[in-house]
């Protein structure tokens, strides 16, 4: 699909007024998305398991207005709160999608919006919360347009979130899913993420994500600067070029069910991000030393046990600890008494592999 299938001609129905509630999940990200280009095109494809409890739930309510306005009108509510805060960036996401959907000038919003997990965790709320955006606002124009089939649907919310946040794209369905032009990846695209639909072996079923909260801080670096950070970068194009080889690494992988590889593959990957904020101009060191002192009692754990325990990280300081379920006992026991202590407030978050957004009733 291109842009242009994306633009509706007509709508066949009148929708007057209703409300509709999705949850969506937050997704990490196995090969890093990290540079793009204009309009939200990804500079390199990356691949993410969508989480499965670290949710936002939106609800959506729309009132036709008596006439279209030159404005978009929407109330922002999160945890019940009108949240200004937040109004400039779902404005900015309106003005992108607006071509895609003609009838946001239309209708009066309430958007109702929460998340799962605790507020200011550091946990990057993004691809939650603008994946389960889109998937209101398409439920909308499913309405307004009761035709259309479920493939649609679906690619288009992705491809509506990822002008959202660029992550989100890939939090629409589950359970591994590749964003960006892969040669070796059926149906992949820059526009939106495509689920992966190669064989993946019984050892990465149900596979687990704990995150460490280790700073629940303020970003430090917006993803849109870090992005920028990508421009220019004196050692971009072999980055890109690399992800690309890692996403064929995975897709052996994930074949294969070889763990030793997959964590080579994925530790790689998440000190590439952060080596690559460490190379630009300026530059950025995210990582705490409790992040340091995580790594270092990860590779200890994996000599003394030869368990399969790995971590990734985003753009910050926590810790996405990765391991395998029939690990998950042992593991948990070590992640208590040994990584806990490096947590804020000792916070972390039990999480696993989801199988993508829900629409509730
Ligand atoms: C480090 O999706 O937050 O988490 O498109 O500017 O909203 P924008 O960026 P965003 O970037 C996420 C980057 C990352 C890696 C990843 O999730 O692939």
């Amino acid at each position: 699909m291109t842009e242009k299938d994306f633009i509706p001609k007509s709508y066949p129905a009148a929708v007057e007024q209703g409300e509709v509630t999705w949850q969506s999940p937050s997704n990490i990200a196995l090969v890093k998305y990290w540079g793009k280009l204009e309009h939200q095109i990804p500079a390199n494809p990356s691949i993410s398991f969508t989480l499965d409890s670290c949710r936002t739930t939106t609800k959506l309510k729309f009132q036709k207005k008596q006439k279209p306005t030159a404005d978009f009108d929407f109330r922002l509510l999160f945890e019940g709160e009108e949240k200004d805060a937040f109004r400039p960036k779902i404005l900015k996401f309106m003005q992108r999608v607006e071509p895609y959907l003609p009838f946001l000038k239309d209708y009066e919003f309430t958007i109702e919006t929460s998340n799962s997990f605790p507020h200011s965790s550091g946990i990057a709320s993004s691809a939650s919360g603008m994946s389960a955006l889109a998937l209101c606002l398409m439920s909308l124009e499913r309405q307004l347009d009761p035709e259309m089939d479920e493939e649609y649907f679906t690619r288009k919310s992705s491809f509506l979130a990822r002008l959202g946040s660029g992550s989100a794209c890939r939090s629409i369905e589950g359970e591994l899913v590749v964003w960006g032009m892969h040669n070796n990846i059926y149906r992949s695209s820059d526009l939106y993420g495509v689920p992966f639909r190669d064989e993946v072996h019984d050892n990465f079923r149900n596979y687990r994500d704990t995150i460490l909260l280790v700073d629940k801080g303020e970003k430090q670096v917006s993803s849109t600067l870090g992005h920028d950070l990508m421009n220019d970068h004196p050692y971009a194009e072999t980055r890109f070029r690399q992800a690309h080889d890692n996403l064929d690494k995975l897709k052996k992988i994930f074949r294969s069910g070889d763990l030793s590889e997959f964590i080579k593959v994925v530790e790689s990957e998440a000190l590439t991000l952060h080596a690559m904020m460490m190379t630009s101009q300026p530059y950025f060191l995210l990582m705490k030393p409790n992040t340091l002192a995580i790594i270092n009692k990860i590779f200890r754990f994996r000599e003394e046990t030869g368990l399969h325990l790995c971590f990734t990280l985003d753009a910050g300081a926590n810790v996405h600890l990765l391991f395998p379920e029939k690990e998950a006992q042992e593991t948990q026991e070590f992640i208590e008494a040994e990584l806990k202590q490096f947590c804020q407030n000792g916070q972390y978050i039990n999480d696993r592999v989801g199988s993508g957004a829900k629409k509730m009733a």
